[in-house]
């Protein structure tokens, strides 16, 4: 039996709806969630905690303890960045290890703990406080393709994910592009090696994943992630009923009632509908070109921003032939973030610039230093010389173990903000100090849920407002009045940020 993790709550509307499904979107639809029988409901991390309180104004906090209580006989997981937790930068030992704490007391079962780099060093602290307060970690191998990624350093990799106390391991497939084969192949490897249950997690931007996630079943693959039919495909993960469907009355049946995820994939048509102004056709569209260039959709979108503000747009084929030179000087970092970021920024310097390395990021430089982790291959020299020339040493010690303890001096800070504040308030802050002081100001004014919400989708979605199901909790106060205006520019620059980006996208191809 292959089982099924269902990643609508969390990665699929992450992928397809830019993390905006709000907590009582969900809540309708949990108690028909918790009794399909899935392996577990990915809920939580990635991106939904930053957005919840940036843009949704939800505490994702009580998200977590909401969804927690609407399920509470499937097991909930999260996708925790190593030690980077949710956010963008490394965090002191004591910052990971109240966090999982604290996720973990609040209802995270399943920590997917992965890093940039498949430096295990980064992952280390987070795998062990997950094994001591008694919940389940999932050791994380980030797909990418290299001549220094092979089977053997995948395999290497799973060991000693292994040896940190991880219970199962994932492959981590975010680009969308592991073919059938080599997915089949390594899951076989991984399980034969390590000896440890694998799970395998994919996009669909190439279109593999059906086929892969096929692959990877028969090459022994205890679980798979699937996403119900309405938020499936195209950024997101493969359909759960296309899979379950086509497993059905064979060894791998993960045996879940089509009839109940039919009514599911129902109610899910209705969010997306009351979302629509939000979703991008493309990003529901095959993207083949991610086989040529193997840039993911949201990497592809920030190059063809950066070009934007540079007047430069024309230069995007030149841009896409430097990113794999530079991801070769880099050592070969598998492009997820932050990485991608770091990548594609320096090729786009390189190109505008006349010269490569002429201007060389910050984060290139930090990165070069070994702030970021190992890098999976070896710097180039000459790059490397260039940045160690002016400026600090390279380190070669984790880099957290650089970091001073940070909770102690953050919760001295909150106390001058809330008085009271607990420990969940407290990471909140520690992670996001100035975004969670902007939700306090907001939450603080009565610019809660209703409103934003409102904003978010703008005129339209407001409109069709009746049809979406009553907030459970708190009564919505009425929109402010800048609230429309904000929300019809905002809305309007993203429209032709797009149209922009899907012209771009067309001429590259071209
Ligand atoms: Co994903």
């Amino acid at each position: 039996m292959v089982e099924l993790t269902e990643t609508v709550l969390r990665d699929g509307h992450q992928s397809l709806l830019a993390t905006r499904l709000r907590l009582r979107d969900l809540l309708p639809i949990a108690p028909a969630l918790d009794a399909v029988g899935y392996r577990s409901l990915e809920v939580w991390g990635g991106a939904t905690f930053d957005v919840g309180l940036r843009f949704l104004r939800e505490d994702p906090w009580e998200r977590l303890r909401a969804l927690k209580r609407a399920m509470p006989n499937t097991p909930l997981q999260m996708l925790l960045r190593g030690q980077n937790l949710v956010g963008y930068r490394h965090y002191p030992d004591d910052v990971v290890r109240a966090f999982v704490a604290e996720a973990a007391r609040q209802g995270v079962d399943i920590f997917r703990v992965f890093d940039a780099l498949n430096d295990p060093r980064n992952m280390a602290t987070a795998i062990r406080e997950v094994k001591r307060v008694g919940a389940r970690a999932q050791g994380t191998i980030c797909y990418t393709e290299s001549p220094v990624h092979t089977l053997d350093s995948f395999v290497a990799l799973g060991r000693e994910l292994a040896a940190l106390g991880a219970d199962e391991l994932c492959v981590k497939d975010m680009g969308g592009f592991m073919p059938p084969g080599r997915g089949g192949e390594l899951v076989r490897a991984l399980v034969r090696e390590v000896g440890l249950p694998v799970v395998v997690h994919m996009h669909s931007a190439s279109g593999f994943s059906t086929l892969t996630a096929i692959a990877v079943a028969d090459a022994g693959a205890t679980a798979v992630d699937a996403a119900i039919s309405p938020f499936a495909g195209g950024a997101s993960q493969p359909p759960t009923e296309t899979l379950v469907g086509a497993w059905k009355g064979t060894a791998h049946d993960p045996r879940l009632d089509l009839g109940a995820l039919a009514e599911i994939a129902e109610y899910f048509q209705g969010v997306l509908a009351r979302y629509r102004p939000l979703l991008n056709v493309r990003a529901l569209q095959t993207d083949p070109g991610i086989l040529l260039h193997q840039v993911p959709g949201g990497m592809f979108s920030n190059l063809l921003s950066q070009l934007a503000e540079q007047e430069a747009s024309e230069r995007l084929a030149e841009v896409l032939a430097e990113i794999p030179r530079v991801r070769e000087d880099l050592g070969y970092p598998p492009l997820v973030t932050p990485t991608s970021q770091i990548v594609g920024t320096q090729a786009v310097l390189n190109v505008l610039s006349g010269a490569r390395y002429r201007q060389i990021t910050e984060e290139v430089r930090h990165y070069v230093r070994g702030e970021y982790g190992r890098p999976p291959g070896p710097i180039d020299p000459e790059l490397q010389r260039k940045v160690l020339a002016d400026g600090a040493p390279a380190i070669t010690v984790r880099p957290a173990d650089l970091l001073e303890p940070e909770l102690e001096r953050r919760l001295a800070e909150l106390k001058a903000i809330i008085p009271a504040a607990d420990t969940a308030e407290l990471l909140s802050y520690t992670l996001f100090p100035d975004v969670y002081r902007a939700y306090r100001a907001a939450v603080d004014k009565g610019l809660v849920d209703a409103t934003v919400t409102a904003a978010a989708l703008g005129i339209v979605g407001a409109l069709r407002r009746p049809r979406s199901p009553p907030a459970p909790t708190k009564s919505a106060p009425g929109p402010a009045p800048s609230v429309g205006v904000w929300a019809h520019e905002g809305r309007a620059r993203l429209m032709a940020q797009r149209r922009w980006v899907d012209a771009h996208r067309a001429h590259a191809r071209r």
